[in-house]
């Protein structure tokens, strides 16, 4: 299988699957260049129930190989929020500089140990055949106390990486995708894919 649709709209998450993926698919195509569309609910309960609610979506109308992730922000002291809520957290069209400081705000005068937090990926993949697979992975960090970095997306200027001394917003995009969530997750998901 040399061609690959992942199923999302998200051009930073399209950015850094294709640098990832590239060493074993050739082609790699979001939904939109797919000319694919799909109008699904993601109300599953777990990171991997969503993605594999995206993923099928697309392979109905593909038949080929499809991937979809989820993923989400879990802040241990809020209680794991905003967790697999967090494209919608504080309502899906909000920019991040809002929802960032809130959740800072949020975390004031919690101290530096008691801010921790990891990004969580889950990737699946359904076959032309109808197999199914999902992979998870995480990344460890802190919430920091202001936004930093221009690179990245999404929470990645409040997600300070311990051993980097940095956010993922201030890594590379390589830097990025060695150590990230979903770096690590479509790595696991190249594995099981060659496995096949
Ligand atoms: P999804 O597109 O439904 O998987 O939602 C993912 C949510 O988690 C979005 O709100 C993203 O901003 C956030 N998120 C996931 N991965 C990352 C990341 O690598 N950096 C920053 N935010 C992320």
């Amino acid at each position: 299988m040399e061609r690959v649709i992942f199923a999302t709209g998200n051009e930073g998450k399209m950015r850094e699957i294709r640098a990832i993926l590239a060493d074993t698919y050739p082609e790699i195509l979001s939904m939109k260049e797919a000319g694919i569309e799909t109008d699904t609910v993601e109300d599953g309960k777990t990171y991997e129930e969503n993605a594999l609610i995206k993923a099928r979506a697309v392979a109905a109308a593909a038949g080929e190989l499809v991937l979809a992730d989820d993923s989400g922000l879990e802040i241990d002291y809020l209680g794991k929020e905003p967790g697999v809520y967090s494209a919608r957290y504080l309502g899906e069209d909000t920019p991040y500089s809002i929802k960032n400081a809130e959740l800072i705000r949020r975390l004031e005068g919690v101290p530096e140990e008691e801010r921790t937090a990891r990004f969580v990926c889950a990737i699946a993949a359904v076959l032309p055949d109808g197999r199914e697979i999902t992979v998870r992975a995480a990344i460890e960090g802190r919430i920091g106390y202001e936004e930093k970095g221009s690179n990245g997306f999404g929470y990645d200027p409040i997600f300070y990486v311990p051993e980097f001394g940095k956010t993922t917003a201030e890594l590379t995009e390589e830097e990025k995708n060695q150590v990230s969530h979903r770096g690590k997750a479509l790595r696991l998901m190249k594995e099981e894919l060659k496995k096949l």
